[in-house]
């Protein structure tokens, strides 16, 4: 009989997707300084689903450092698009737009200073595809205007809806009708922290 594969959080580590130095960079350079990114293996999720889903314009709440920025421009700008990025602190987003220049997307990313909320209620997207990553105790609230800046069928993943300030969200989330939405709670390799929930949901007709 075939069983499960033993040890499976060493076994899959070996498979954490490969990235370049400079993303490797940034990757040392937030464990150090304790800045929580999202790692290679979502960062990659990410790509794959704003690839598959040939998603254009692209909205990431939370920028910190530009690490998983660089993921999502690079898949807007093979698919023709763009991404816009919000951070309230002017000191992340003047690194992350260093950090964009290094990696070579600078030219298809806008950078929005500013608190999330405020922010959101001045786009008018539609968004094909939002991530959701700021303080998790601002999800819920920000969620109806999430709903009304995406794309109907446009993708929104939330990260971190393992931490308790995303409980509210999940509950909203999973209760509204216009939201269709799975929670997977996984051994995530390389993300802060390693186990963690996302949230992946389709913004209803
Ligand atoms: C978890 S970090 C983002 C990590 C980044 N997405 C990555 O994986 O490379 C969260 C960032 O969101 C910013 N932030 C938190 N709450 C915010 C809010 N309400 N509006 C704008 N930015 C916020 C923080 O300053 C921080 O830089």
């Amino acid at each position: 009989m075939s069983g499960m594969i033993s040890e499976p959080e060493s076994y899959f580590r070996q498979f954490i997707p490969e990235r370049d130095n400079f993303l490797k960079e940034l990757e040392a350079e937030a464990k150090d300084q304790d800045i929580p990114i999202i790692g290679p293996l979502v960062a990659k999720l990410l790509y794959v689903l704003a690839r598959a889903t040939n998603a254009v314009s692209i909205l990431e709440l939370g920028t910190a450092t530009g690490y998983s920025g660089i993921y999502l421009a690079r898949a807007a700008a093979e698919n023709g698009g763009r991404l816009v990025t919000v951070e309230w602190s002017s000191e992340m987003a003047e690194r992350a737009r260093k950090n964009f220049q290094k990696a070579g997307v600078l030219d298809v990313v806008d950078i929005m200073i500013g608190d999330a909320q405020a922010i959101i209620e001045t786009l008018e997207g539609p968004f094909d595809f939002v991530f959701l990553d700021i303080d998790k105790e601002f999800y819920v609230r920000i969620l109806p205007c999430l709903y009304d800046v995406m794309k109907k069928r446009g993708l929104l993943v939330a990260d971190n809806v393992g931490f308790k300030d995303a409980d509210a969200f999940n509950h909203a989330i999973a209760g509204s009708r216009q939201w269709k939405c799975v929670n997977l709670f996984a051994f995530l390799p390389g993300h802060s922290p390693e186990k963690d929930g996302l949230c992946i949901a389709l913004a209803q007709d």
